[in-house]
């Protein structure tokens, strides 16, 4: 008698070519998924990099162009995406900005292009997958915090009201969605090695290493494991949980 393999869930990660989506692609990749990076197209050099680091995967992680900001095309693409590739099990949301300045000098515009993207984002995309995900009765949505939206840190007024807010936000999803077999979790990273903490002078680099009880950055296959573990089939009693990922740099529960 053959058994037939069942189709590999659909995973969706956006800001998929950036430092920490590329790896949650990968390994996501590795635990038996079929995975869509979204990402800007305008990064054009960043995703021809990313066409040759996720080659050896095939078919299993390919690309998509999307802005995350915008509720319209999100919707669209979800649904090209259900057609041509299958339901989306799995939304990994990692697409994210920094726009710093002490708020005495923050301007509207950087305020305002931190939420679209950051916490607009967040729901322009779970927006449109949820009600796939309900009707069939299985879902895993991992939202990507930090932990600056724990702590609070100087010249991130907007990055830390939009990183708490996408907690409060996966709460408030994973009650909602609870009984249908969907859970929603974010995942808060602490300092890690990756373009956006590189570009930190030195000196403050040497400062966070030396805060963080573990002794090192986090590496982004650090954070891509808690993701993986967050949206396994068997992990359906998680939900509306927050797993921080710093290197005991900031402990509380
Ligand atoms: N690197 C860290 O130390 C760290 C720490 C805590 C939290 N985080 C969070 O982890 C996530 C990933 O960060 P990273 O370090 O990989 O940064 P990154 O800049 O390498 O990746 C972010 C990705 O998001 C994409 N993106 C930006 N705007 C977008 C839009 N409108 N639509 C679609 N994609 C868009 C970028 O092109 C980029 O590829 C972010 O949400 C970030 O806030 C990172």
């Amino acid at each position: 008698m053959s058994h037939s393999a069942p189709p590999k869930r659909v995973a969706l990660v956006s800001g998929g070519i950036g430092g920490l989506g590329t790896e949650i692609c990968r390994q996501l990749a590795r635990a038996g998924r079929r995975v869509i990076a979204l990402d800007l197209a305008s990064r054009e050099e960043r995703v021809a990099a990313f066409h040759a680091e996720t080659a050896d995967f095939d078919d299993d992680i390919a690309f998509e162009p999307a802005d995350v900001s915008d509720f319209d095309s999100c919707q669209q693409l979800i649904a090209r995406i259900e057609q041509q590739h299958g339901n989306v099990d799995i939304l990994v949301n990692a697409a994210g900005i920094t726009r710093d300045a002490s708020l005495r000098k923050m301007t509207p515009q950087q305020w305002h292009e931190l939420m679209q993207v950051n916490l607009d984002g967040v729901f322009n995309m779970c927006r449109n997958a949820i009600e796939g995900m309900t009707e069939r009765g299985f879902g895993r949505i991992v939202n990507i915090s930090s932990v600056n939206g724990q702590t609070g840190q100087f010249g991130q007024t907007n990055y830390c009201a939009a990183k708490a807010g996408v907690h409060g936000f996966s709460m408030a999803l994973a009650r909602e969605t609870a009984r249908k077999g969907v859970t929603v979790n974010t995942v808060s990273p602490g300092y890690c090695d990756t373009p956006m903490v590189a570009a930190v002078s030195a000196d403050i680099r040497a400062q966070i290493v030396a805060g963080i009880p573990v002794g090192r950055l986090g590496s982004p296959a650090d954070i891509a494991r808690a993701v993986v573990f967050l949206s396994a089939d068997d992990a359906g009693y998680i939900t509306g949980a927050n797993l921080p990922v710093n290197g005991g740099y900031f402990m509380s529960f």
